[in-house]
């Protein structure tokens, strides 16, 4: 009948839209995409609010199986995305394999941190390429190489950083700085740590990598951003952060 794939933004259950909630009301089957990022509140959070079970969906079930998009073929199905539906690399195929079976598909936008971190001050339109931070990151050298092309063209670069809900285990600002100093980023650089983003325990600071590399963080999910050249603008805002 119908597959819903609907943000749900970043902090708890209340940051769904209108039009996300409505079609979650009317749905039969409701997945939460629980692998790529985490709400800042319980699953008991959503389910109460929506009046609805929420099965989570891990990477199996959205990625390899056909459950999800079988059910919508009979069904309204709703998949609720944390963030924005396209803020993660991995929606883009559900909704195709969903087209080829002639789906009605209804998609609902609602904010990502890619563009939560504009709180910043940083202009987002000033950002380069988006890198992610692996835990296995031994021999990994992307994430340097493509902060390297940022700053040549004195663009900002975010770093995502890795994390396993499933686990409970997400990567530290601190972990990703212990990574770039390693590959040698100067540790005089500015950053700033991004944590738990549009939530009611956010926390935004900045300053150089070798502080913040100390200051412990205890809200999750984290991410960093190093700036590239800076509007005076964007100096003055960040001021506010600084450590
Ligand atoms: C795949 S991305 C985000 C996908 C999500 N659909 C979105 O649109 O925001 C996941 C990574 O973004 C960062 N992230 C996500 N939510 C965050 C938040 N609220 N605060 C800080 N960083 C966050 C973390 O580094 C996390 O590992």
């Amino acid at each position: 009948m119908v597959l819903n794939i609907i943000g749900i933004g970043l902090g708890d259950e209340k940051d769904i839209t209108l039009k996300g909630f409505e079609l979650v009301k009317k749905s039969d089957i409701v997945y939460l995409e629980n692998y790529t990022s985490k709400l800042n509140c319980d699953v008991s959070k959503l389910e109460k609010l929506y009046g609805k079970k929420i099965i989570l969906a891990n990477r199996n079930l959205v990625e390899n199986k056909t459950e999800i998009v079988d059910n919508a073929v009979k069904k309204d199905v709703s998949l609720l995305i944390i963030g924005d539906v396209f803020g993660a690399t991995t929606h883009i195929d559900i909704v195709q394999r969903a087209r080829e079976k002639k789906i009605k598909i209804n998609i609902v936008h609602n904010t990502s941190i890619i563009n939560a971190v504009g709180e910043t001050g940083l202009s987002l339109y000033k950002f380069g390429r988006v890198t992610s931070i692996p835990f296995d990151n031994k021999d990994i050298v992307s994430p340097i190489k493509v902060f390297e092309e940022n700053s040549q063209i004195e663009l900002h670069t975010l770093f995502l950083l890795d994390l396993r809900p499933d686990e409970n285990k997400f990567m530290s600002v601190n972990e990703a700085i212990e990574y770039l100093l390693k590959n040698k980023v100067d540790e005089n650089k500015m950053a700033v740590a991004c944590c738990a983003m549009g939530s009611d325990k956010q926390i935004i600071k900045y300053g150089k990598l070798k502080e913040l590399k100390y200051k412990k963080f205890d809200v999750y999910p984290q991410c960093l951003i190093i700036p590239g050249k800076m509007h005076f603008m964007e100096e003055e805002f960040l001021e506010f952060y600084k450590l």
